[in-house]
């Protein structure tokens, strides 16, 4: 039977979960956790703020639209214009997500901005987040620049930090995890109690393409205009204009023009 040691070195990942579960033992029960779980160290007013306004999220067709571009603007902490909401998204921690103009989040995105000292997340002007991502912060932040676009059903995770570059393609299925890396050298614990350890974040240059089903490591930088074929597990950065394949991701040729007619 696994033991529990309580004085095994936490790290930080660890502590917010020890953050979260911490949070049995805070004044104020259900409502309380829940408070600070959706909406962060803010008051009940805006709690209750969040729960009125956040009910525009399942409504329908274009008045869905408008209803939620009024309510989620006092809840953010700022959207720019043209910002198109789809329906059922989850934002966490509003206060902490920043939306340029004409940012379209799609149906079911998540927006978690959820930690104690962070600043969160902020999708620059232009930026789409297509149906079903998430983009999640434990402690982390998240910038994704102008333009940017992020296909269906990614996961970006960060626990430190994750940039990515103005004009970037991230395709359908990618994971991007800056963080979520759990030592695992003792055999009397769990591995989900064992220290995990960060590699310095990841960063995505301008306009570089990531294929369908890519992971990307913490640690890792992506060249400016970079291109990282289907299925690539990256580990190791790869550099401005190269084209990467494979598991591990590893350079097939560098970008170039085409000789002219
Ligand atoms: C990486 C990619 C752009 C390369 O295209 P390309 O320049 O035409 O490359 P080629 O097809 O000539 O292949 C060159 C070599 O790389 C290998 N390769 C290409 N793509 C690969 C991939 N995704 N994984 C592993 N190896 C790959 C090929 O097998 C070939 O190897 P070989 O020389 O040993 O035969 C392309 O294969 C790819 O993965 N595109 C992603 C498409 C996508 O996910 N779109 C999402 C919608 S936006």
């Amino acid at each position: 039977m696994t033991q529990k040691h309580p004085d095994y070195p936490k790290s930080r990942a660890e502590a917010f979960h020890n953050l979260v579960a911490e949070d049995e033992g805070r004044a104020g029960g259900m409502v309380e956790k829940y408070r600070r779980f959706v909406v962060g160290e803010r008051g009940l007013g805006f709690l209750f703020l969040y729960e009125i306004l956040t009910l525009a999220g399942g409504l329908p067709g274009a008045a869905g639209f408008a209803a939620r571009r009024v309510c989620y603007r006092p809840l953010l902490g700022s959207q720019g214009r043209g910002t198109i909401f789809g329906r059922n998204l989850t934002l966490r921690h509003p206060k902490k997500i920043a939306l340029g103009s004409n940012v379209v989040l799609d149906d079911n995105v998540v927006l978690d901005a959820k930690g104690s000292e962070n600043h969160g997340i902020v999708l620059e002007d232009n930026v789409l987040v297509s149906r079903n991502s998430i983009v999640s912060c434990k402690e982390g932040d998240v910038r994704i620049g102008p333009s940017a676009k992020i296909g269906i059903n990614c996961l970006i995770h960060s626990e430190s930090r994750v940039e990515i570059g103005a004009g970037a393609l991230v395709s359908a299925y990618c994971y991007i995890l800056a963080g979520g890396n759990h030592r695992f050298d003792r055999m009397d614990l769990p591995i989900s109690e064992q220290e995990s350890y960060l590699k310095g974040g990841v960063a995505i240059g301008e306009e570089a393409w990531l294929g369908a089903g890519v992971t990307v490591l913490d640690g890792v930088t992506i060249g400016r205009g970079a291109v990282i074929g289907a299925g690539a597990v990256v580990r190791e950065s790869v550099p401005d204009f190269a084209i990467a394949a494979g598991v591990p991701a590893r350079i097939i040729r560098m970008r170039e023009e085409e000789p002219g007619p």
